[in-house]
């Protein structure tokens, strides 16, 4: 496995604590620093199957106008459970899973076939078991690189701010079956 296929958790900045300074007589008052967050960046890949006798994503709405011929049709909705991996191939180191869903939301855009993706992301290995980061926007799944807001987090990722970038790494327009390189970038405690 490449070096770079690791998920890479660099905290650039030591850790700030939360900074309460409600004074006792003004308790609604209350108000903290959110300065002194630290930036961790997650590498991944993202597994979307939806071919085969396991699939993790499955379609639950599709337009009655089908265009049988296009790869997505507008209005179409994919709702996944799809396992996270350290390396692009299914079989490397599980990091967690990516809950959501997604839908062609594009109308008049093509060639640029425009989903609107909305995942959760809970992770299960180290420091990150049990926390969580939700990525929530925009998908022009034909560009090279997608960039979409990171809203925030759970656990260790409390307060997450920050964004991921989207690279698509194999897809099988047959099948609609795609690995995903999902790079995000996200500023916290
Ligand atoms: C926090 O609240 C106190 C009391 O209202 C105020 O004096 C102070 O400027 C506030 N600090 C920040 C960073 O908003
Ligand atoms: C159906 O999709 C194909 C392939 O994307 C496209 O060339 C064609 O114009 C579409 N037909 C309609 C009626 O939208
Ligand atoms: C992650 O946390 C769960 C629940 O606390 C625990 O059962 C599991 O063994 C942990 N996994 C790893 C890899 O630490």
């Amino acid at each position: 496995m490449a070096k770079t296929c690791q998920l890479v958790m660099l905290s650039l900045l030591s850790f700030s604590a939360f900074i309460s300074v409600m004074a006792e007589h003004q308790p609604f008052m209350s108000n903290a620093s959110l300065k002194g967050k630290k930036q961790t960046h997650l590498r991944f890949f993202w597994h979307d199957t939806l071919s085969g006798s396991n699939p993790t994503s499955i379609t639950v709405a599709k337009p009655s106008n089908a265009n049988t011929s296009a790869v997505f049709d507008f209005g179409f909705v994919n709702v996944f459970d799809n396992p996270i991996t350290e390396g692009p191939e299914l079989e490397s180191k599980l990091l967690g899973r990516s809950q959501g869903f997604y839908t062609d939301a594009s109308q008049n855009t093509e060639p640029f076939q425009v989903l609107f993706s909305s995942l959760n992301f809970a992770f299960t290995e180290g420091k990150y078991n049990g926390s969580t980061v939700t990525v929530l926007g925009r998908n022009p799944i034909l560009s090279t690189v997608r960039e979409m807001p990171l809203i925030g987090g759970s656990g260790v990722f409390r307060f997450a701010e920050g964004y991921a970038l989207l690279h698509t790494h194999r897809f099988n327009p047959q099948t609609r079956d795609a690995i995903v390189e999902y790079n995000i970038y996200v500023w916290h405690y």
